[in-house]
């Protein structure tokens, strides 16, 4: 019997804000993920693929099936992120090895079954560098007809994490971001300029773990690991939940204020090789090709997250 929910692939490399943003997707009624994708970035493809493994075991949802994406971008390698998220990528929280195993098909394979099995259109929800996905869509270029949205955390508004102005995701695998944002299919992103203001303040991790229980508090333990760097080296009050906006616009999308706008990739820049470049006033004349966040309600945010731990905790005690 047909549902009435999205239907969603999630593409990541978790990566702490990876983990919480799953866990909105899965406590949410309204979305209903076909399949894991995963991608070397915050740390290893081997990493990033038990990371998903083990947090589906961990969320009650080891049915999903979790498929190992590339190790390394189009182009030269990844600078990964063990100073944010630890060495393993989900910090210091040891979760229990889930049973299951990968799928036999790789990330790009299993988005083409996927999206050309299903009779409806798949949203792709992107939290990682966007090698697989641009590899799926060069090697199978059908399947651009089968794509709803590709709802992704990735570029920013000239601020940067691993350049000065250059965001992890997007600028990790330039070429693959090239070539998602030339393809035609909608976009939904969700820079860091816009991330960096959906902090998660330790009053709300301490009112997440006093939900009660091992899971909230695993939760909690997620966001106060990734809130270090960001305290730290950068002087931020909160954690900045990054992953989990491109979740939440699809559950909640009256949290964001979105804008029309051209975005190009620029892959030839001497100090601006990897950033995306956004045309706010439309000088160039080109078609606008994304839905660009520009600001959010933090407080809705928050809640949304603490509404999600909350059901799946209740859900996962029952
Ligand atoms: O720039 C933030 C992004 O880089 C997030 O997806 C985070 O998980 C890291 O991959
Ligand atoms: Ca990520």
């Amino acid at each position: 019997m047909k549902n009435n929910k999205r239907k969603v692939i999630f593409d990541c490399d978790p990566g702490l804000d990876d983990a919480l943003a799953l866990l909105l997707a899965l406590a949410s009624d309204n979305l209903d993920i076909l399949a894991v994708t995963t991608i070397a970035g915050n740390t290893t493809i081997e990493n990033t693929t038990q990371n998903a493994l083990d947090l589906l075991y961990f969320y009650g949802r080891s049915d999903i099936p979790v498929s190992r994406g590339n190790a390394n971008p189009l182009l030269g390698n990844f600078s990964m992120g063990a100073h944010v998220h630890g060495k393993r990528g989900i910090g210091s929280v040891e979760l229990k090895s889930s049973p299951a195993q990968e799928h036999s098909l790789r990330a790009h394979d299993l988005i083409r079954k996927l999206l050309m099995e299903s009779d409806e259109k798949i949203t792709i929800i992107a939290t990682g560098p966007l090698t697989n996905i641009a590899l799926a869509l060069t090697l199978y270029p059908e399947i651009i007809e089968k794509i709803e949205l590709i709802s992704m955390m990735g570029g920013s508004l000239n601020v940067g994490n691993i350049g000065a102005a250059t965001e992890a995701n997007a600028g990790n695998d330039p070429e693959a971001t090239h070539i998602i944002l030339s393809c035609g299919v909608p976009i939904a992103m969700f820079g860091l300029h816009l991330t960096y203001t959906t902090q998660i303040y330790p009053k709300d991790m301490d009112r997440i773990e006093s939900i009660g229980g091992t899971f909230a508090k695993t939760i909690a333990d997620f966001n106060r690991f990734h809130f270090q760097f960001y305290k730290n080296e950068l002087g931020f009050k909160g954690d900045p939940s990054h992953d989990s906006c491109a979740v939440a616009y699809l559950i909640n999308p009256d949290i964001f204020t979105m804008e029309e706008y051209n975005v190009v990739m620029d892959l030839d820049g001497k100090y601006s090789r990897g950033q995306t470049i956004v045309d706010l006033y439309n000088v160039t004349q080109r078609k606008p090709n994304v839905l660009f966040g520009m600001k959010s309600n933090r407080e809705a945010f928050v809640e949304l997250v603490y509404d999600s731990v909350l059901k799946l905790s209740y859900k996962l005690s029952k």
